[in-house]
């Protein structure tokens, strides 16, 4: 069995982006992601505190927005107006869930398209769905891609379950594994039998938050595991998978924490990084 480890991925590709982001500064152009949270949520926070260091030790400046859970969604609606033409912003990202008196998908279009670093745009989300690679692409399924790419796994005609179908992980997960040639099944909530897909599965991409649901049993020998599942149980954090006994099957499995986790913050650096260079043709056009 070999461990995936993002958090090494992750660091490596951290070390490359301080270098982009330095020799972007010298052509005059500073990295800038923008960041967005609405209310207290703990998690949250968390997260957004998470992503603003990461970007300050790799050289991009962030800019981060903490606002209170009363909100109006117009009140938001215009920070994101100011942001989307503010040329010193390359990357704005809204953290999510939203409370539940704004509209989720009216926020995420209207976010300029081009600063989208999310990829939760519908025209990224289109460009993603036509396999194309001219838009944004989500941070955590491009993260897995990563990941397994750097072991020199083949996706190429394997097949594939990606279980649990959101926005933001499920389903872009699943169009990029199709993208690169893979048979790919999703399962959800409604699944009736989801023993039936994983048993036979090369590849299986857990993504429900449902501690330990993926058990020894439901997998075949040799199978390359992802979990993108984390829970705080106490004082730990818990994966989807059965970890102990799954791992004494599986060829490849990533670690929760330690795996995917990381490799989601690196994107969100490449992703403000790939913005901030069309920054730069942009300057070079005028
Ligand atoms: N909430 C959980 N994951 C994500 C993510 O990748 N991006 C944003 N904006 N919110 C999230």
């Amino acid at each position: 069995m070999i461990l995936l480890d993002g958090k090494a991925l992750s660091q490596k590709i951290k070390e490359e982006i301080k270098h982009k982001s330095k020799e972007l500064k010298t052509k005059g152009i500073e990295p800038c992601l923008a960041v967005i949270l609405v209310g207290t949520d703990p998690a949250s926070e968390t997260y957004v505190n998470n992503k603003a260091k990461a970007c300050e030790l790799c050289g991009i400046k962030s800019l981060v927005y903490k606002l209170d859970e009363s909100t109006t969604q117009n009140e938001l609606l215009a920070l994101i107006n100011t942001l989307n033409y503010d040329d010193s912003v390359d990357g704005i990202l809204v953290q999510l869930p939203l409370p539940k008196h704004i509209n989720k998908n009216l926020i995420l279009e209207s976010i300029a398209s081009s600063k989208d670093v999310d990829g939760f745009h519908p025209i990224n989300v289109g460009y993603l769905n036509l396999g194309l690679e001219s838009g944004f692409l989500p941070c955590t399924p491009l993260g897995v891609m990563k990941l397994l790419k750097s072991y020199d796994i083949k996706i190429e005609g394997l097949d594939c379950v990606v279980i649990g179908a959101s926005n933001i992980v499920g389903r872009p997960m699943a169009t990029l594994l199709l993208n690169a040639d893979a048979s790919v099944s999703v399962c959800h909530i409604k699944t009736r039998d989801l023993n039936f897909y994983t048993q036979k599965a090369d590849l299986i991409i857990s993504a429900t938050g449902c501690a330990h649901l993926l058990k020894a049993d439901m997998v075949k020998e040799g199978v390359i595991v992802v979990d993108v599942g984390i829970t705080r149980i106490g004082n730990s954090l818990v994966g989807d998978v059965d970890f102990k006994e799954v791992s004494k099957k599986a060829s490849y499995i990533t670690p929760v924490p330690g795996g995917v986790g990381p490799m989601t913050i690196a994107m969100l650096l490449e992703n403000t990084i790939k913005s901030a260079k069309n920054r730069l043709s942009n300057f070079a056009t005028f």
